[in-house]
């Protein structure tokens, strides 16, 4: 089983020892897994290329180290533990034996519906055990999943499903959400009305709602289960042949499909968990993330099923149908290990403390964020309320595209500092550099995050376009992964992260291109042009401020305001819709026709007192006008 660390000492140990001679510290990792046939070689790379390969040769299936290798040892211990939107429907078990019969059925249904390895089948599916089921019975057969998150629209869902040329989609008929129960199978529809690549279509049954049905097309999950064996062999897989595809936002474009491959995020994603949580054999461990994120395919299927843990997974908000939901929920199932993001603790911070004091929180080792950088105010109640003043948090730092968390406290073993993600774990070499590329090798300083070392769970391409890839992550500087965050080292090498430093914005830990949002603004027929920043949101972290040029003064703003809303909700998910939409003139530019978002972010957090330089402005009349309707 993985290996984990206990003390302060044993880490700075296994740091050292993990950056002088990586390739043997990955190994010793590596071989605590199931190989069908061991590794020739540890590690090869080139980030120029970039060229990444772990375990070279191994050939494994991650569900056999998910599911096989733990029936002798662990078969009727509770694998999934599912709490239904309503607290009062019963939770539903799935001990590890139950979980790989399902696991070897969803499989032979899949196969049955011509799916074989390398195929990529599209997830858009709210949070129930299908879909943790499928993802694995996926995994076993050798193909690709790619999960949509269920907010996003048609729209982008088939853009998704037409970038990865996906063969079958799985849903459900609908998706209760606190007091909404939502048409998951309408949108489908939509969708593939044009996605020529789509042959068939499963529906895991929910909530029974009535569903347009294509025959021919569309298929009862539970149905094609009922006769499917419970037994099937896993495809034989290389350490690099892909695992899933999961598209993210970045600064420029439409999303981009992140590949991660089977080896290296099979050994990452367990030693992190193990180590980050220290999870103890018999623990309940929390992530409330959806599946739908790379913190819920990394923290809620793989990393907590590899180590052969108890992984909690919940259909429903925090705030159904009160918001003492989370803390009824660990009270309820006994958690140890809670994650959960920055956003939804100062949501439930704003509701007050009576939510939380009632409930028994005396099983809870270890607490954790991710998502967004958490303020001071959020990390002190989570720790005084939730945490009773004495339990460890770990605020983790990573991204879709590391697979795995890269800083974080080990709970209870590494130092913990409030808005710090504090450490490296084993294996990361992050280093910050300025704008130049000049690595800064003191302490106290602020700079671009990078990673100077290739990690097990590196991304190795973006999904049909490996050029982006290399453009995006690794031509900034040379020989090192940019992150597109700026962070604060400490004088005693702690890390803090400060944010993104491209046009990604962070909403309730959703991270979001503005040019897409903006690309989805503009195609509101009277919209001309429109620039978006974000902008400090008590709540969400960051807010979507949106600039917008029209043909002509609209005849109501608020009809208009409400247009555009629409507009980004259908082009890409409610998540993306503008919280704050000023209708302008004119946009800051320079002559050759750049928008200063500089200048426009300023004027949106409201310290456009200092703007700097503005000299290359084609029009600094705009920038006063601006200014003068800020909202
Ligand atoms: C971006 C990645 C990784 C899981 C969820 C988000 C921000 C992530 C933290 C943290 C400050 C954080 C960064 C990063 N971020 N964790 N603990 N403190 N910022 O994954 O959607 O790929 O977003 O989220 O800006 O680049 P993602």
């Amino acid at each position: 089983m993985t290996l984990r660390i206990r003390t302060f000492e044993e880490y700075e140990a296994v740091y050292q020892e993990s950056v002088e001679n990586p390739e043997a510290f990955w190994a010793a990792q590596a071989d605590t897994f199931f190989w069908r046939k061991k590794w020739s070689k540890v590690l090869e790379w080139d980030f120029r290329k970039p060229d990444i390969k772990w375990f070279l040769g191994g050939k494994m299936n991650i569900t056999e180290n998910c599911l096989d290798r733990h029936l002798k040892t662990r078969g009727d211990q509770v694998a999934i533990l599912w709490e239904p939107n309503d607290p009062g429907e019963a939770a539903k078990t799935f001990t590890y034996r139950e979980l790989h019969a399902e696991v070897c059925r969803m499989a032979h249904v899949l196969k049955k519906h011509g799916i074989q390895k390398g195929d990529r089948i599209c997830f858009y599916m709210p949070m129930i055990p299908e879909l943790a089921i499928g993802l694995l019975a996926c995994a076993r057969i050798g193909a690709i999943h790619s999960v949509v998150f269920a907010g996003f629209s048609a729209h982008a869902l088939a853009d998704r499903i037409n970038d990865a040329t996906c063969k079958m989609v799985i849903c459900a008929d609908g998706n209760y959400r606190g007091n909404k129960s939502i048409p998951v199978k309408e949108v489908v529809d939509i969708a593939l009305q044009n996605t020529p690549s789509i042959e068939s279509v499963l529906v895991a049954q929910r909530t029974g709602q009535e569903v347009h049905w294509q025959s021919g097309r569309d298929f009862w999950l539970h149905e094609e289960m009922k006769t499917a064996s419970e037994s099937c062999e896993a495809e034989e897989m290389d350490s690099e042949d892909m695992l899933f595809i999961l598209y993210t936002s970045g600064s420029t474009g439409k999303p981009k499909g992140v590949v991660h491959s089977c080896g290296g995020y099979m050994v990452y994603t367990a030693y992190s968990f193990k180590n980050v949580f220290q999870y103890d054999e018999g623990d309940v461990y929390w992530c409330t993330a959806d599946i739908g994120w790379i913190t819920g395919h990394s923290y809620i299927v793989y990393g907590p099923l590899l180590a052969g843990a108890t992984t909690v997974m919940f259909e429903g908000v925090p705030t159904y149908p009160d918001a003492g939901r989370f803390w009824e929920i660990c009270e309820k199932h006994q958690v140890n290990q809670f994650y959960t993001a920055p956003t939804a603790i100062r949501a439930l911070q704003a509701q007050g403390d009576r939510h939380v004091t009632p409930h028994d929180l005396s099983k809870l080792k270890v607490l954790g964020t991710v998502g967004e950088p958490i303020n001071t105010e959020a990390w002190e109640w989570y720790h005084r309320l939730v945490g009773k003043n004495k339990l460890p948090i770990v605020d983790t730092w990573w991204q879709t595209e590391t697979g795995g968390i890269m800083i974080s406290p080990l709970a209870g073993i590494t130092w913990l500092k409030p808005t710090y993600a504090t450490l490296p774990l084993p294996g990361i070499q992050p280093c910050l550099v300025n704008a130049d590329g000049v690595e800064l090798t003191e302490n106290n300083v602020e700079g671009l995050l990078c990673i100077k070392f290739p990690w097990p769970s590196i991304l190795r391409t973006t999904y049909g376009d490996h050029e982006r890839c290399r453009l995006t992550y690794f031509s900034h500087f040379e020989d090192m992964y940019f992150t597109g965050d700026g962070a604060r080292r400490d004088e005693n090498g702690l890390y803090r992260i400060i944010g993104r430093v491209d046009d990604v914005i962070n909403v309730s830990g959703h991270r979001m291109g503005t040019a897409e949002v903006e690309n989805a603004i503009n195609e509101h027929p009277q919209v001309v042009e429109s620039a978006v920043v974000g902008f400090p949101h008590k709540i969400k972290g960051q807010g979507i401020y949106a600039f917008v040029i029209c043909t002509e003064a609209p005849a109501d703003d608020e009809a208009f305001r409400k247009e555009v809303r629409q507009v980004v909700t259908e082009e890409i998910g409610p998540i993306a819709k503008p919280d704050k939409i000023q209708i302008v003139s004119g946009l800051p530019k320079t002559r050759s026709g750049k928008i200063m978002r500089r200048i426009l972010r300023k004027i949106a957090d409201g310290t456009a007192d200092s703007l700097g330089d503005v000299s290359t402005l084609l029009d600094p009349a705009v920038v006063e006008e601006i200014r003068a309707g800020v909202l």
